[in-house]
């Protein structure tokens, strides 16, 4: 959602720039812009649409220089056009600023800026006419007291023309993260813009500012303040990732290779944690409190959501525990009684997604304990959290989720394994049975994907259906509502998650010959309710897609169509069911011709409500 690159260093800014939004693009956007120092003045190109109609102009019009931000804006107040794109300037053109996020004050505060010049209709022009205000030489307090007087989100990135070697950077609920190496410093929204730059990464913290300059010794000068203006370090860290992560390798999307990255990435959630002997999970850097509590409150968004709803149920049956789920756009409006017996538990890909912040600062004010489970170091969830258990899916670029989701339901299960056997309601020969069961995932998911072929076929066959019914039971009810969510998202046709024994109660009145219903009926404990639901929906007519285990006569009888996945304990299902519904979604899409990396509309990391 916006993506925003500033650099500066010996380089030429431009390339720099433009690969850095490039890298961004996964977020979403709607258009584009670049504004780079030339020595004299700044120089931009803007535009509405993809950026290579921006690249395209700047073809004809090469912009030199070795101070320039980058922006891709994904339109919150004004319409998609080339004056709202990003960057924005002073009346006099001398500071110019992108942001990602919402300014909630921008009406009263452009009322009190009556004297300067506005040109479009965003939230986003009256910060850099504000910065414009209160600049009398210093940019870094210029811009530290424009900060201070705007409500709502932003990162933003500000280049002075008085100051042609320097970049201020600040943020408040939205990500912003410098990159350094030596005499450059790159800006921006996240570390995918990085990596073809550097791995040493300091993400900024809330309300955290940074002023980079370029010096000629071969050294940037980087320094942090706060909106105080008192020293608040930069905290760099190496990130794991390669490039490479953030290359297709052959696959025509980002999604199908990150769907194929599973049983790699499943592997690495199991590395080092298993531990057989003691019959446990071994989770590194958890404080000794989070065991220590009397109920489990969980709280997510979207596929982090679904992830949400398998950790809760396996927390109940292992760890015996009353588990709450909210999402978290709900809870953080809402009246959840939090003390210190409760654990919040808030799972989050990006770290950054703002209702799921919110919630975890809403808990914490009122004396809850809070865990988080995300994929980013440095984060702002993992931030605000007391504990973190990191993910280890790797960078997925795809904004809908697919590794990143069995990832968190990997983690989700882990933890309440070890959750069953710190409150001792899970025996250690019972956890072990269930590590081994897990041990076996990440193959079982490999032999899914060795049957890509047969999805894909079917996906085919299933070209005249625009109405999906998605429908499961207890562990795969979170697989229904992933794999409906996956058809929306990617495909953009209507699919709908539902409890299969919940069709009778409305549901089954749309069901006819045109409604497809995708049900997930592995041999479970639900299984018989399952095959019954199937049934009903079968006998007024409703095509059926089953999910079911290998060598499933019974669900061959019933479906038109069927997706055989192996056998695996219930608890780990999920991690096996949702595979074949990713490449629905995925085959469905492409043969449909959408925008399968960025669907339209969506972001992948939604920092703003
Ligand atoms: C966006 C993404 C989804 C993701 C959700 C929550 O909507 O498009 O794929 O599931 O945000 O993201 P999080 O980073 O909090 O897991």
């Amino acid at each position: 959602m916006c993506g925003i690159m500033g650099y500066v260093g010996a380089r030429d800014a431009l390339p720099v720039v433009i690969e850095g939004l490039r890298r961004l693009e996964y977020r979403g956007y709607d258009s584009s812009g670049v504004a780079v120092w030339n020595g004299r003045e700044f120089h931009w190109e803007k535009c509405p649409g993809k950026l290579e109609v921006l690249e395209d102009r700047l073809k004809r019009r090469p912009l030199p220089g070795s101070l320039g931000v980058g922006h891709t804006r994904w339109a919150t107040h004004g319409g998609v056009t080339e004056i709202n794109a990003h960057p924005h300037f002073s009346c006099d053109r001398r500071i110019t600023l992108v942001h990602n996020g919402i300014i909630e004050n921008y009406a009263e505060l452009r009322r009190s800026l009556r004297r300067h010049r506005f040109t479009s209709d965003t939230d986003t022009e009256v910060i850099v006419h504000l910065v414009e205000e209160h600049y009398r030489g210093d940019p870094l307090g210029a811009v530290r007291a424009a900060a201070r007087r705007l409500h709502g989100s932003f990162a933003i990135v500000v280049a002075f023309a008085d100051h042609p070697d320097l970049l201020v950077g600040a943020r408040r609920n939205a990500p912003l993260v410098v990159g350094l190496d030596h005499a450059d410093t790159f800006i921006a929204s996240d570390i995918a813009a990085l990596l073809p730059h550097t791995r040493k990464v300091a993400p900024l913290q809330d309300g955290q500012l940074v002023v980079a300059r370029r010096t000629g010794n071969g050294h940037a000068d980087v320094r942090g303040v706060d909106l105080s203006g008192r020293p608040a370090p930069l905290h760099p860290i190496t990130v794991p990732w390669a490039l490479e992560e953030a290359d297709k390798h052959g696959y025509p999307h980002f999604y199908l290779k990150e769907i194929f990255e599973q049983g790699q990435s499943l592997e690495a959630e199991l590395q080092g944690r298993l531990d057989m002997k003691r019959g446990g999970v071994v989770f590194d850097g958890l404080s000794s409190d989070v065991k220590r509590v009397r109920r489990v409150a969980i709280t997510a968004c979207g596929s982090a959501w679904h992830a949400g709803l398998v950790a809760k149920y396996a927390i109940e049956a292992l760890a015996r525990l009353p588990v709450q789920l909210e999402l978290a756009s709900e809870m953080r409006y809402g009246d959840t009684p939090f003390d210190r017996g409760t654990l919040l538990l808030a799972i989050s890909q990006s770290g950054e997604t703002a209702d799921t912040l919110e919630a975890v600062r809403l808990a914490r004010r009122n004396g809850a304990r809070t865990l988080a489970i995300t994929n980013m170091k440095g984060s702002s969830i993992s931030r605000e959290a007391e504990d973190v258990l990191y993910m280890r899916a790797g960078l997925e670029i795809g904004v809908a989720a697919s590794k990143t989701y069995t990832s968190q339901v990997m983690c989700g299960l882990l933890w309440a394994i070890q959750l069953g056997r710190w409150r001792r309601t899970l025996s250690a020969d019972h956890a072990r049975a269930l590590l081994r069961e897990a041990r076996r995932v990440p193959d079982l998911v490999r032999r899914v994907l060795d049957r890509a072929g047969a999805v894909r076929r079917v996906a085919k066959r299933l070209a005249d259906c625009k109405d999906y019914m998605y429908i499961g039971r207890r562990f795969n009810l979170a697989t229904a509502f992933e794999g409906a969510l996956k058809m929306k998202e990617l495909s953009y046709l209507h699919a709908e998650g539902y409890g299969a024994g919940e069709m009778k109660h409305g549901p089954l009145a749309i069901v006819d010959d045109r409604l497809t219903t995708v049900a997930v009926v592995p041999r479970d404990g639900v299984y018989p309710k399952m095959v019954s639901n199937i049934q009903q929906i079968r006998s007024r007519g409703g095509r059926i897609v089953a999910v079911a285990t290998e060598g499933d006569g019974n669900a061959r009888g019933v479906a038109d169509e069927v997706l055989a996945v192996p056998r695996v304990d219930e608890l780990f299902s999920p991690l096996v069911t949702v595979v074949p519904l990713q490449l629905l979604a995925y085959h469905t899409a492409v043969r449909l011709k959408r925008d399968v990396d960025k669907p339209r509309n969506l972001a992948k990391s939604v920092t703003v409500e």
